[in-house]
C-alpha cells in the first residue's frame, strides 16, 4: 500500500472547545502522522474557495458561515492509504450516523458542526494541500 497524504481540517466547533489535542490523539492512534499543522481563521473568501465544489447545494451559505465562525486548525496527514484511513476515522457526515470510536460520533455537534474535514481522493487532497501548505511547511 502506498504512503498518501491527505488534507485536514479541525473544524471551529473543534478549536473553539479546547479539542485539538483530543483530536489530533484519535488521528495519531490510527496510525496517521500530522507532517504539518497550523492554526488558521479563514477568509469568507478562502473557505468559498475551499469548499467551492459545493457552491450550488442549499447548504452551501451555512456552510461558509460555519468554517469562517471561528479559527480552525488545518493539517497534512501522512501514512499508508490515508485518504481512506482518514475518512474512516472521521465518521459519516452526519454524526448521527457515525460509527462508534470516530472523531464525529464521539465529537460533532450536529451535519454543520461536525468537527472535522478530509480529503475525498488524491485529486482533491493535493489542490486541498497547495491552497494551505506551502511545500516547505510540510516536513514528513
Ligand atoms: P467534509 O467535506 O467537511 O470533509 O465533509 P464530507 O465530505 O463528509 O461531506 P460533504 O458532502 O463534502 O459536505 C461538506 C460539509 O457540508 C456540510 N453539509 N451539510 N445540511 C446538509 O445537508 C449538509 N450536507 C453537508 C457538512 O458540514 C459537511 O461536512
Ligand atoms: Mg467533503
Amino acid at each position: 500500500m502506498a504512503i498518501e497524504r491527505t488534507f485536514s481540517i479541525l473544524k471551529p466547533d473543534v478549536a473553539r472547545r479546547n479539542l485539538t489535542g483530543a483530536v489530533n490523539a484519535k488521528i495519531e492512534q490510527a496510525g496517521l502522522r500530522i507532517v504539518a499543522q497550523k492554526r488558521v481563521w479563514m477568509t469568507r473568501s478562502q473557505a468559498e474557495t475551499f469548499y467551492g465544489v459545493h457552491k450550488e447545494r442549499p447548504f452551501f451559505g451555512e456552510l461558509v458561515e460555519t468554517m469562517t465562525s471561528g479559527p480552525v486548525v488545518v493539517q497534512v496527514l501522512e501514512g499508508e492509504n490515508a485518504i481512506k484511513k482518514y475518512r474512516d476515522v472521521m465518521g459519516a457526515t452526519n454524526p448521527e450516523k457515525a460509527d462508534a470510536g470516530t472523531i464525529r460520533k464521539d465529537f460533532a455537534i450536529s451535519m454543520g458542526e461536525n468537527s472535522v474535514h478530509g480529503s475525498d481522493a488524491p485529486e482533491t487532497a493535493a489542490i486541498e494541500i497547495a491552497q494551505w501548505f506551502a511545500g516547505n511547511e510540510i516536513v514528513g
